[in-house]
C-alpha cells in the first residue's frame, strides 16, 4: 500500500510517510484526491455546515516575546489594551443576537486577568449564555488554573503547538518557552476534558518538511477536538519582518491532509488565510476547512491585534463580518450555521 492509501485508510502514520506525503504537495493530482477525499468526510460528518466562532480579542498585553508575533511583550511599538469585564460582556450579547454559540475568548498571557478574574467571566458568560459553548485561547497555565477555568464552566481550549520540532520551536521562541511545556499544557486540556485545539502556522521561518512532519505525528498523537492552520504572515515589528509569508497552496494542502487524519476535526478557514489571499478562506473550505471565526472585538481595538500585517477585518462591524462571511460560505456551497458546532462523536458516547 503506497502513503496515500495508508492515509485515506486510516492507518497510523510514521514520519517517513509524512515526509513522503508533503513531497506530493505539488503534484496536481495527489492535491485533487486529497481535497476529494477530505470534502467527503466533512460532509460525511457534518453535512454542508460551516461553524462560526465570535473571537473577543480581549487583551493585547503579552508577557512572551515569540519572535513571529506582533503582541510579542517586547514590541514597544505596540499600543496596548484591555478590554473591561463589561466591554467583554457586551461583545457577547452582540455576538448572540448575531447567531454566535460559541464565544472565544483570546488575549495574550496577561496576567492582569488573573485566574480568579478569568473564572468569574467564564461563570458569569456561561450563566448569560447556557446554550453557548466558551472557548479560551489565553496561553500556558498550570494545571490548577486550567481546572478551575474548566469547573467554572469553559468548554475548549485553543493553544497551538506553533511547531512540534525542538530545534525549530528555539528559533521561533525566546528560550524560556519550551516546546515540552506547550506540549504538557495540551495533554493537560485533554485530561480536564476540555475540547482542545492544536496547530502550526504554515511556513514559518526554519519549517521544513521535517518539522511539518513531526506536526503531523504530533496531531496523530494528540488526536486534538480542533486544529488551526494558517499561514506564517510577517509583522514589521518583529524579528521576521523580512521574512517571506507560508504558501496559501501549502496551506489548502495540509488542511486536506489534516482533515483525512482526523476526520472529525473542527477546522476553521483562518483569517491568516483570508489576509494572504482574498478569497483564501472560500478556499480553506473546498480544502476541508469547516470553521469561520469573524471578529466580535469592538472596533475600536481591532487595528491592535495586530499579530500579522494587513490582517483583515480590522475595519469592520460584527454584524458586516458576519454577513460578508454569510455571503462568502455560501459562494462556496456551505451553509453557515447558528450552533455550538461541538466535535462530533458517535452516537453512543454523546
Ligand atoms: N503570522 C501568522 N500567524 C501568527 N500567529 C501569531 N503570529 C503570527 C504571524 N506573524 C498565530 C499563532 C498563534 C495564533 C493566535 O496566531 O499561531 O497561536
Ligand atoms: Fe470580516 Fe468579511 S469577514 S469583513
Amino acid at each position: 500500500m503506497n502513503v496515500t492509501e495508508k492515509l485515506l485508510h486510516r492507518q497510523k502514520m510514521t514520519k517517513e510517510d509524512f515526509i513522503t506525503l508533503l513531497g506530493f504537495s505539488e503534484n496536481p493530482e495527489i492535491k485533487e484526491q486529497l481535497r476529494e477525499e477530505a470534502l467527503r468526510l466533512r460532509k460525511k460528518y457534518y453535512g454542508t455546515k460551516v461553524f462560526t466562532r465570535g473571537l473577543i480579542e480581549f487583551t493585547n498585553y503579552c508577557k512572551n516575546n515569540c519572535y513571529y508575533c506582533g503582541i510579542r511583550g517586547g514590541n514597544r511599538n505596540a499600543v496596548r489594551y484591555r478590554l473591561s469585564r463589561e466591554e467583554i460582556l457586551a461583545c457577547c450579547q452582540e455576538g448572540y443576537g448575531l447567531g454566535f454559540r460559541t464565544f472565544v475568548l483570546q488575549g495574550g498571557e496577561d496576567p492582569f486577568y488573573t485566574d480568579d478574574v478569568i473564572a468569574s467571566l467564564v461563570r458569569e458568560i456561561k450563566k448569560s449564555y447556557p446554550d453557548c459553548a466558551l472557548t479560551l485561547s489565553i496561553g500556558e497555565k498550570s494545571l490548577e488554573s486550567y481546572r478551575l477555568f474548566r469547573e467554572a464552566g469553559a468548554d475548549r481550549y485553543l493553544l497551538r503547538h506553533e511547531t512540534a520540532d525542538e530545534e525549530h520551536y528555539r528559533q521561533l521562541h525566546p528560550d524560556k518557552m519550551r516546546l515540552e511545556n506547550r506540549k504538557r499544557c495540551l495533554w493537560n486540556l485533554k485530561s480536564l476534558g476540555y475540547q482542545v485545539g492544536a496547530g502550526m502556522m504554515v511556513g514559518s521561518p526554519g519549517q521544513s518538511i521535517h518539522t511539518l512532519a513531526e506536526d503531523l505525528l504530533f496531531l496523530q498523537d494528540l488526536q486534538p477536538q480542533m486544529a488551526g492552520l494558517g499561514p506564517f504572515i510577517p509583522h514589521h515589528d518583529t524579528v521576521f519582518a523580512k521574512e517571506p509569508a507560508g504558501s496559501v497552496e501549502l496551506t489548502l494542502y495540509l488542511l486536506s491532509l489534516v482533515r483525512i487524519l482526523l476526520p472529525e476535526v473542527l477546522l476553521p478557514a483562518t483569517t491568516a488565510l483570508g489576509t494572504l489571499d482574498p478569497s483564501g478562506r472560500e478556499k480553506g473550505l473546498m480544502y476541508g476547512a469547516n470553521v469561520v471565526m469573524p471578529n466580535l472585538s469592538p472596533l475600536k481595538n481591532r487595528r491592535q491585534y495586530e499579530l500579522y500585517d494587513h490582517k483583515i477585518c480590522t475595519g469592520e462591524e460584527a454584524a458586516e463580518c458576519r454577513s460578508c462571511l454569510e455571503r462568502r460560505v455560501n459562494a462556496a456551497g456551505f451553509t453557515l450555521v447558528s450552533e455550538r458546532g461541538d466535535a462530533w462523536q458517535p452516537a453512543e458516547e454523546v
